[in-house]
């Protein structure tokens, strides 16, 4: 028996099987630095917009009688024999999440076993927010097949308790934003993610340009590690205060230019912090380059499309629905650009749960 919840449901079922779809989201404001990496406390807030097409697909089984070490499967959640040992640097995060989940869950330290499936509908670790969806749907998916019924706010928490800090902001829909402690109203030093503005209040489209699949060769962990180590880190921090309020307001005002000119010059200050740390991390190719020509030419044509990047090679492009089918034919057209994926501003995760066979 299945039953469709969201997030926020209380679970009608007793606990058992449950498949959680949870997307990837897209920073307008990036974090970029941690005052605690392993607990993904940021150092400064950060905005971004939730996806709908990019997904991770994650079915978790506990089994409170089992024993042994929590299983993880990559591959197409649901359909036994596509399914693959995902690595072990890979199977590790997820244990450790695992761990972490339990712990605040409820459920006693290495009591029982949990199987995990996951897939991504794009590519992985190629600065996709692949985490935040992973992780994200991670959280969701165990708390259903535990019984437990988070609200958003808690799971936003959960959702980036091993480390994945953009996972906190996956778990809402539309616009979110992340506060970092010490700010006016926010002195926890667990800071849970809120919803600015739902999905309808504006409906924006991503259009990315694909131009690197593989996984990157600088995890985003490392970058933050490193990121103090730039001249540009405390530079862009003085920065933020007015970004932040420039993003704030373009959403509030539905104003596009004051939201894409934010968004575009934060991605530049990131890559220029990335590339300036000590070790620099490179995480541009000649084609994200090449994107980001064909985008300002499209402005210059009068066509709204700002660029954004997280830590990988893939260019977002941040447009308005009636110039979505222009500015993906013109990165289509870039040299090296291997795909173009059409997504949208999205409602946030959704999860299914399946009963346990109730004993006797
Ligand atoms: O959540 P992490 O540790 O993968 O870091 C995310 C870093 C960026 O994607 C570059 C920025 C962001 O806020 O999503």
């Amino acid at each position: 028996m299945t039953d469709a919840v969201t997030a926020d449901s209380a679970l009608p079922l007793r606990p058992g099987r449950a498949t959680a779809v949870a997307p990837a989201n897209i920073a307008f404001i990036k974090y970029w630095g941690a005052t605690d990496l392993a607990r993904a406390v940021p150092v400064n807030p950060s905005i971004s917009m939730t996806l709908s097409e990019c997904v991770s697909r994650t079915t978790v089984e506990f089994d409170p009688a089992a024993a042994g070490d929590d299983e993880v499967w990559i591959g197409r959640a649901g359909e036994t024999g596509d399914w693959r040992d995902p690595g072990a640097s890979f199977s590790r995060r997820v244990r450790t999440h695992l761990a972490e989940l339990r712990r605040r869950l409820g459920v006693e330290v290495g009591s029982g076993r949990f199987q995990v499936v996951t897939e991504n509908s794009f590519p992985a670790a190629a600065g996709m927010a692949s985490s935040a969806s992973g992780f994200s749907a991670l959280a969701v998916a165990v708390a259903a097949a535990l019984g437990a019924s988070p609200s958003s706010t808690e799971l936003s928490a959960l959702a980036r308790c091993s480390g994945s800090g953009s996972a906190a902001r996956s778990v809402m829909g539309g616009y979110v934003e992340w506060p970092a402690p010490g700010e006016a109203d926010h002195d926890s030093s667990d800071p849970r993610a809120v919803q600015l503005f739902p999905a309808d209040h504006w409906r924006l489209s991503d259009v990315i340009a694909v131009v690197e699949t593989g996984p990157k060769e600088v995890s985003s962990l490392e970058g933050h590690t490193r990121a103090p180590s730039s001249p540009y880190f405390e530079h862009r921090l003085g920065e933020l205060h007015r970004r932040l309020e420039a993003v704030r307001r373009g959403l509030v005002e539905r104003d596009f230019q004051r939201l894409g000119q934010a968004v575009e010059e934060e991605a530049i200050d990131l890559h220029l912090i990335a590339m300036s740390s000590r070790p620099p991390v490179y995480y541009w190719v000649p084609a994200t380059l090449a994107v980001l020509a064909a985008v300002r030419a499209l402005r210059a044509d009068g066509i709204a499309a700002w660029s954004t990047m997280d830590a990988g090679a893939n260019v977002h492009v941040i447009t308005t629905p009636e110039h979505e089918t222009a500015v993906a034919e013109a990165l289509a057209a870039v040299d090296g650009v291997h795909t173009v994926i059409r997504d949208r501003v999205g409602a946030g995760p959704t999860v299914e749960v399946e009963a346990a066979e109730v004993a006797g």
